[in-house]
């Protein structure tokens, strides 16, 4: 069981009581905006609450799938780190509309560069997404990591075709900053 705290956020694993928050958080179209079709399919939620559940059972573990979860209890959202390959590894992070811009995303994704450095020892963190998502690369941009490429037009959902950044962090770069 994972738990990484602050005094009013809490992330640990998903268990199958949070799908009905978790089916209300991503059915809000502003969460979906970046979304393929069907990753913002009703049945998505509980597909992927499946998975981030059984990912939570396997060992070794390679995947952290965390619920976000504010100090009422209530489930702001989702983040979290994948082991993509040795030492390499890839980030994420949705909230509900609500919890935007309350410094949960910054909480979450910097509790999960230090789990990935430190706990799993991994030298290089990186995070994909949309590149017209301004918030997502903004809150990457918050915590360190610096755009490293983009692929033109590589992904198509929605009728069009969607250009996509990646940005990435070393653990030296975020030593710097950590000790
Ligand atoms: C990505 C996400 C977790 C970021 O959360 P957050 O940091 O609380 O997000 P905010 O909406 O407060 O935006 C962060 C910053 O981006 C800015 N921003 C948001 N939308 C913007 C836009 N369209 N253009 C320019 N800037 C924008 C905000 O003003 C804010 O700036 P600030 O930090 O200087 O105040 C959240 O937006 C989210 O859950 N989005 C939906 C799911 C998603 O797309 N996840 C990423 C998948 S890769």
């Amino acid at each position: 069981m994972i738990s990484l705290a602050s005094k009013e956020i809490l992330l640990r694993d998903f268990r199958w009581n949070d799908l009905l928050q978790y089916q209300t958080l991503r059915s809000d179209p502003k969460l979906q905006r970046f979304y393929s079709e069907e990753d913002s399919a009703p049945e998505k939620a509980k597909e992927l609450l499946g998975m981030f559940i059984s990912q939570s059972r396997e060992t070794p573990r390679t995947k952290y799938q965390l619920a976000i979860v504010a100090g009422s209890g209530d489930l702001m959202g989702s983040c979290g780190i994948r082991i993509e390959s040795l030492g390499h590894a890839s980030i994420g992070c949705e909230l509900g509309r609500q919890w935007h811009g309350t410094g949960a995303a910054r909480f979450a994704t910097n509790a999960l560069l230090e789990f990935g450095f430190v706990e799993l020892g991994i030298q290089r963190i990186i995070a994909e997404t949309i590149s017209e998502n301004k918030a997502a690369i903004k809150l990457c941009k918050s915590v360190g990591m610096k755009i490293e490429s983009e692929c033109i037009n590589d992904r198509r959902f929605k009728g069009r075709t969607w250009t996509t950044t990646i940005l990435a962090i070393s653990r030296d770069e975020w030593r710097i900053n950590h000790t």
